[in-house]
């Protein structure tokens, strides 16, 4: 039988994976400082009302609309506020499946798109999946990460078709400057590029930076396409609900969201009742949101104060979102250090190398690890850095 060259040639686990699920199989406890799935992370959730929500009679009855029930879709928009209109909305099952959509209304077979590097890994297969080729254009950090766009000029090609952001980043936290914001979008109208920002962390913001681009909704009129990705996963920390969502703004916005209704309904794939369940799930958010924040600054005081007794190791700012990075002298690659820390300590930390960092000595950790966990794993690691 034929496979899809879009797909990986083989399906091997990587060192790290191979060896957590033989610690697991030998019954060991890992200790998982990598930890993303909130609700595996000991926060309280409002149950009652989230089950009441899901059982409303909206559950019971099928209308589908390509675009997204309109109620769901009024809710969203007064959750992100800035003048947003139901209308410049489109529903899908997660944002992932979002990409998926926008990388298929926007390129042909071989096509490009340009993703910032360190980011996200899902996009090489996000976009492979769709035929098209994800390039990384290195962001940098001095004091701070900047994107570069002088880089991202550079690698405009005659087959790009957009650039994707992340705002604040995964896993740098980087928020984009209102100045980076007005660079990209030229750049983007110059080149006859669509934008898309990717702002499932947008509600966490953590440490100050100067000017700060809080959403890419506060440009009601960019010069380009803007498509603006997010959904319940992050917003409301319900990841298993399987909602997203895409805004489109800029010029020909109504255009694009009609050609995106007429791909999704290919599928209508997103349920009817989270969709009926949608405006008490986001009157719910709020709920979660404080719970994680407050979870993030705590971890993050924690790390800080563990610091102060290794002064071989420091942390890059958390502008925003829920990973925090740790820098370390590099005496060895940072995906054996990761595994070295698992099989001494059953401690698990995430390579920069997993998220593309240039280089190596960067460490990932999640801050909505449970606070006692994340300081237990510390202790566990830092002796060994
Ligand atoms: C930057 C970013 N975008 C999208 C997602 C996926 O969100 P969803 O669960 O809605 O597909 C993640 C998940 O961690 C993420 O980090």
């Amino acid at each position: 039988m034929h496979r899809s060259s879009r797909l990986p040639q083989g399906f091997e686990p990587n060192a790290l994976s191979a060896a957590l699920t033989r610690l697991r199989a030998e019954g060991r406890e890992v200790l998982d400082l990598t930890v993303s799935n909130p609700t595996r992370c000991g926060f309280r959730y409002p149950e009652a009302e989230i089950r009441a929500a899901l059982s409303s009679p909206g559950v019971l009855t099928y209308d589908p609309d390509p675009q997204g029930a309109l109620a769901a879709r009024v809710a969203i928009a007064d959750h992100h506020g800035h003048g947003l209109r139901p209308e410049e909305l489109l529903l899908t099952a997660s944002t992932s499946e979002g990409y998926g959509l926008l990388f298929k209304l926007l390129g042909d077979p071989g096509d490009e798109v340009l993703v910032p590097s360190p980011s996200y890994p899902l996009f090489e297969w996000l976009a492979r999946l769709e035929g098209l080729d994800a390039r990384p254009v290195p962001s940098y950090f001095q004091d701070r990460w900047h994107l570069d766009l002088g880089a991202l000029e550079s690698a405009v090609s005659p087959r790009t078709r957009a650039v994707v952001v992340v705002n604040p980043n995964n896993p740098t936290g980087h928020f984009l400057t209102q100045a980076e914001w007005a660079g990209l979008t030229r750049l983007c109208a110059r080149r006859n590029l669509a934008l898309l920002v990717d702002e499932v962390f947008a509600d966490y913001p953590l440490e100050p930076p100067v000017d700060r681009l809080a959403s890419a909704l506060l440009d009601p009129h960019p010069p380009c396409p803007v498509f603006l990705l997010s959904g319940l996963s992050k917003v409301a920390a319900l990841p298993q609900l399987k909602l997203g969502w895409i805004a489109v703004r800029g010029p020909g916005a109504l255009d694009h969201l009609e050609a995106l209704a007429f791909l999704a309904d290919q599928y209508l794939s997103v349920s009817a009742p989270v969709q009926a369940a949608a405006p008490r799930l986001l009157e719910l958010a709020p709920i979660l949101r404080q719970q994680i924040l407050e979870r993030a600054r705590i971890n993050l005081a924690a790390l800080d104060e563990v610091l102060k007794g290794h002064p071989r190791l420091t942390r890059l700012p958390v502008e925003g979102g829920w990973t925090v990075l740790l820098r370390r002298p590099a005496l060895d690659p940072d995906e054996a250090c990761a595994l070295r820390l698992l099989e001494a300590t059953t401690t698990l930390i995430h390579p920069g190398s997993f998220f593309d960092l240039p280089g190596d000595g960067h460490l990932v950790l999640s801050l909505i690890t449970e606070a006692d966990r994340f300081h237990q794993g510390l202790s566990r690691i830092f002796p060994l850095l």
